[in-house]
């Protein structure tokens, strides 16, 4: 039977390889979609987890994931050599950065000398991690075609960038649109052919390299424009103006502005770390991409920017930051999500445990957490606790902290985020980052 068949009517078997914050939704869904999926992933204790419907991703309904592993649609597992019994192969691996902010695309890589054992004709094969322009052709193809498969003919090749914004109760992953970009015009039919029984729009673009370049370019997007109003709120700051009211004021204007707000940093596994992707790629072209590496280093400035204003706000009030307990409140990276990773909360938190603090912190999403080598664990916020802080610091504004309980008993709230924007009581004790 033909990959195309098997796509319509679902008998096509799909390896979903990297079961994270992309991976296991994916896997999911295309197991809800009727497809048999094989989840893999090199953590034993991911692929247990998962075999136990034991759900670790907070955008994945546990009551679907339950089903779909007790009907036996997915089933995890560390074994690579599933991959040669299926016919669509996913992949969702890591991309991180070195330390010198490289591109780190060595999982992608072991991944591809397990799919070059597996590869078949027929198979199809897409990329979701995000990467350089370049990758698929220049990584992926040669990886895969080094057996004699021919693109377009017998194998089927494409890049298709995972969207999804982790916590977003509007937009999963099902109804997140998708780019896809095939080697060939036969690996793009098939492809959208794929993404189209799940999700609900598909884009074809005429090349992988289209659809690389469109993936980071939404997330250089996003940095620039938070760096340009992180930039401005430093402004605001030495002018003592509201930046939220003017992006309020801004925003007022019915075409041609888009609000993004201020913050401590950037963080999770996209915004700080794909734009360097790009800059990377371009040095290849002689081309220096100065917008990406500016924003990088106005949004890195961010926590210096918070700790040298905390102690500032701890000097008007007589106190220094050394031996001053400061309530970190919400350390994930954005809010009502579980993500700790590149969250600017963790450097805050360093340059102030470096100058002495005494860091005390709260975060439903966050038990513990390790800040310069000592572990923390996150407080039940009282009054009490609020009480004996010197600051309550709010790096980030999940929903599920009561606002009024915080400026009612902490005796100054330095508030990153504008999560007090709501509160009218004591008003005078709160902090923002721009007044
Ligand atoms: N998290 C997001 O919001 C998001 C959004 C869009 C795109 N992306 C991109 O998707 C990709 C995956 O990101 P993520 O957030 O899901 O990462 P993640 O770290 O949550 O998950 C990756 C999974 O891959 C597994 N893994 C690592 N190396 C492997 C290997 N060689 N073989 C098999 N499994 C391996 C890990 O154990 C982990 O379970 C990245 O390229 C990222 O940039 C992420």
């Amino acid at each position: 039977m033909d990959i195309r068949e098997k796509i319509q009517n679902r008998s096509a078997k799909i390896g979903v390889v990297g079961l994270g914050y992309v991976g296991l939704p994916l896997a999911v869904l295309q197991a809800k979609t009727g497809f048999h999926v094989f989840g893999v992933d090199e953590v034993a204790a991911k692929v247990e987890m998962v075999n136990q419907a034991k759900n670790y991703i907070l955008d994945v309904d546990d009551a679907e994931l339950r089903l779909v592993v007790d009907q036996k649609r997915l089933e995890a597992t560390t074994d690579f050599s599933v991959l040669q019994q299926c016919d669509i192969i996913l992949i969702c691996v890591p991309t991180p950065l070195t330390r010198n902010k490289e591109p780190d695309i060595s999982a992608i890589v072991k991944v591809l000398g397990h799919l070059a054992n597996y590869a078949h004709p027929d198979m199809l094969v897409v990329l979701e991690s995000t990467t350089y322009p370049g990758t698929t052709e220049e990584v992926i193809l040669p990886a895969l075609t080094a057996k004699g498969l021919t693109p377009g003919k017998d194998l089927f090749v494409a890049f298709s960038p995972e969207r999804v914004d982790p916590g977003n109760a509007n937009f999963k992953t099902h109804n997140t649109f998708k780019l896809v970009g095939g080697v060939t015009e036969g690996c793009q039919e098939v492809s959208k052919l794929f993404y189209e029984q799940s999700i609900v729009k598909v884009f074809p673009l005429s090349s992988p390299r289209v659809a690389e370049m469109a993936k980071v370019f939404e997330n250089v997007f996003r940095s620039v424009n938070i760096a340009l109003v992180n930039e401005l709120t430093m402004l605001c700051e030495r002018m003592n103006i509201n930046v939220y009211e003017v992006i309020d004021a801004a925003a007022t204007k019915n075409f041609g502005f888009m609000a993004f707000y201020p913050g401590p940093g950037v963080g999770g596994h996209c915004i700080p770390l794909d734009p360097y992707y790009l800059a990377w790629k371009s040095k290849e072209y002689d081309v220096h991409t100065r917008f990406i590496e500016l924003a990088g280093e106005i949004n890195e400035n961010m926590p210096y920017f918070v700790a040298t204003k905390l102690q500032r706000v701890l000097n008007q009030m007589g106190k220094c930051l050394k031996g001053s307990t400061i309530l970190v409140l919400g350390v994930t990276y954005k809010a009502d999500i579980e993500d700790p990773r590149e969250s600017p909360a963790t450097k805050v938190m360093e340059l102030l445990h470096k100058e002495g603090a005494d860091l005390q912190y709260v975060d439903p999403y966050t038990p513990s957490l390790v800040i310069a080598g000592q572990q923390y664990t996150s407080q039940k916020i009282t009054p009490e606790l609020l009480r004996q802080s010197a600051c309550a610091l709010i790096l980030t504004a999940h929903s599920a902290f009561d606002y009024d309980l915080i400026v009612e008993h902490a005796p100054v709230v330095f508030d990153t985020r504008n999560g007090t924007r709501q509160v009218t009581q004591h008003r005078e004790r709160i902090v923002l980052l721009s007044t």
